[in-house]
């Protein structure tokens, strides 16, 4: 019996809150280990559409939830989320939820300032999601957070706030924001406390717990490796690791007992905000794809680029993290295209590579290689088994198994929760 840890693989919006939400069933516990609110992770359960930034998906099919110490919690845009399920008839306790109690805060004031640097950066810009991650991360590193626990301590708050402040005022006279009311910050963060505190206790002792019973536990990643702040297309990026090796350290748990890492992959490419996308389409292939894939951001409604499969980048991200093997999410997607492209390698001026070179010009000069693979006219959608699918596309899923050097162990046919193959049973190592 094995823990499973899930990945994106590519530019997040794999469809890892799919995948999570059906693993659920399996699990007891699910744990977020790194970001924040920027994720968006869609639930499909019949005539009911779940979207989650912050909550574990888990906590749909009613499982114990646990937020890391790696995810940088904004505790409104949590009691938001907890009150917008609430509505949809998931209950979010106490007893149901933990909050790491050394978790660092999104506060307002990062928000501004990934507002503010965004606007000043003009072309330069990331194409961020605006909820204050990058600035929340730097203040962690930097050591001058205010976290959960601190709200249950009015005198460590206020010192907290005062540090904060010293840093972030110097920051808004050069981009010209207005000063920050630090009483006003206390008095905000201090109502809100009896709210979030119930939530608050050291998360890596429930999970010891859990782990010394046995209990299965599920990571949920958010974002994608190629997005991750060491592994991605820096500086294009988001401020956390979003790779395998996150999921212990993010969580409180040692590196052992995260078990089966299976990353996400969908079977093109998308990709929100900016930087380099060597396979993005800006023909009719690409609207197509982004149509027929719904490809709209879920936290920011922006659209997605899209692409043709890059198997370079996947069998890259696929490494970093150690996967043992994928859910190959939206082949549905590509019902109807008469010939399908995969990428499997890059030009790079006179030579030919076989990974993504690190340097930012680099990475934007890669010119994808293409294989051409047929393409099938029948519809996938819905598909449960293998005999489902046509020929080609079975023919497609066997070649990106090559390709990306890991075994497809779920396939998603669907947005719809039921409408999987599964080819092995991750829990089952
Ligand atoms: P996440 O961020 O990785 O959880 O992915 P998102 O939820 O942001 O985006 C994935 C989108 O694709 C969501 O709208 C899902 O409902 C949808 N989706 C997931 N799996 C499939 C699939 O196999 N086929 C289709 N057509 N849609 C899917
Ligand atoms: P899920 O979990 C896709 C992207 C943003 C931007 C960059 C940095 O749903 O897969 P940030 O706000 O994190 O500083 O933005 O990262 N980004 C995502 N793209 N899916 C996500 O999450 C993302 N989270 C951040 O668009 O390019
Ligand atoms: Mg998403």
């Amino acid at each position: 019996m094995a823990n499973v840890a899930v990945i994106g693989a590519q530019w997040g919006d794999e469809g890892k809150g799919k995948v999570v939400d059906w693993l659920s069933n399996r699990a007891e516990v699910v744990v977020r280990f790194q970001g924040g609110h920027n994720a968006g992770h869609t639930l499909v359960v019949g005539d009911r559409v779940y979207k989650l930034s912050l909550l574990p998906s888990g906590v749909v099919q009613g499982k114990r939830s646990v937020i890391g110490s790696g995810v940088v919690v904004d505790p409104w845009a949590l009691l938001d989320e907890i009150a917008r399920v609430g509505a949809q008839g998931v209950a979010v306790t106490p007893d149901l939820l933990t909050l790491a109690d050394n978790a660092s805060l999104i506060l307002p004031l990062h928000r501004d300032l990934d507002g503010a640097r965004e606007a000043q950066a003009g072309a330069g810009r990331i194409g961020t999601t605006g909820r204050g991650i990058g600035p929340a991360y730097e203040d962690k590193v930097g050591r001058r957070a205010v976290r959960v626990a601190d709200l249950a301590d009015p005198q460590a708050l206020e010192a907290r706030i005062t540090r904060l402040l010293a840093h972030h005022g110097a920051l808004r006279r050069g981009l010209d924001l207005p000063e920050v009311d630090g009483e006003a910050l206390k008095r905000d963060l201090l109502e809100l406390a009896p709210k979030v505190l119930p939530f608050a206790r050291p998360a890596w002792r429930v999970l010891q717990a859990d782990v010394r019973a046995g209990r299965r536990i599920l990571f949920e990643g958010a974002q994608g490796t190629l997005l991750d702040v060491d592994h991605g297309t820096y500086p294009y990026v988001t401020s956390s690791n979003t790779v395998a090796g996150q999921a212990a350290a993010g969580a409180g748990v040692g590196p052992e007992a995260v078990g089966f890492v299976l990353g996400i992959v969908k079977a093109y490419t998308t990709r929100v905000g900016e930087g380099p996308f060597p396979t993005e389409l800006f023909d009719e292939n690409g609207r197509r794809l982004g149509e027929r894939g719904r490809e709209f951001g879920t936290v920011t409604g922006r659209q997605r680029r899209c692409g043709w499969f890059d198997a370079v980048l996947v069998r890259q991200a696929l490494a970093i993290s150690g996967a043992h093997g994928v859910a190959l999410t939206k082949l549905d997607v590509l019902d109807g295209f008469e010939r399908l492209m995969v990428c499997t390698g890059y030009r790079l001026g006179p030579d030919l590579l076989d990974h993504l070179p690190a340097g930012m010009s680099a990475q934007a000069a890669v010119e994808p290689v293409y294989e051409v693979l047929e393409g099938w006219g029948e519809s996938t959608a819905g598909g449960r088994s293998w005999r489902d699918l046509p020929a080609a596309a079975v023919k497609y899923v066997r070649r990106l198994e090559e390709l990306i050097e890991a075994p497809v162990v779920i396939l998603s046919t669907s947005p719809e929760r039921d409408d999987v193959i599964l080819v092995r049973d991750p829990f089952q190592g």
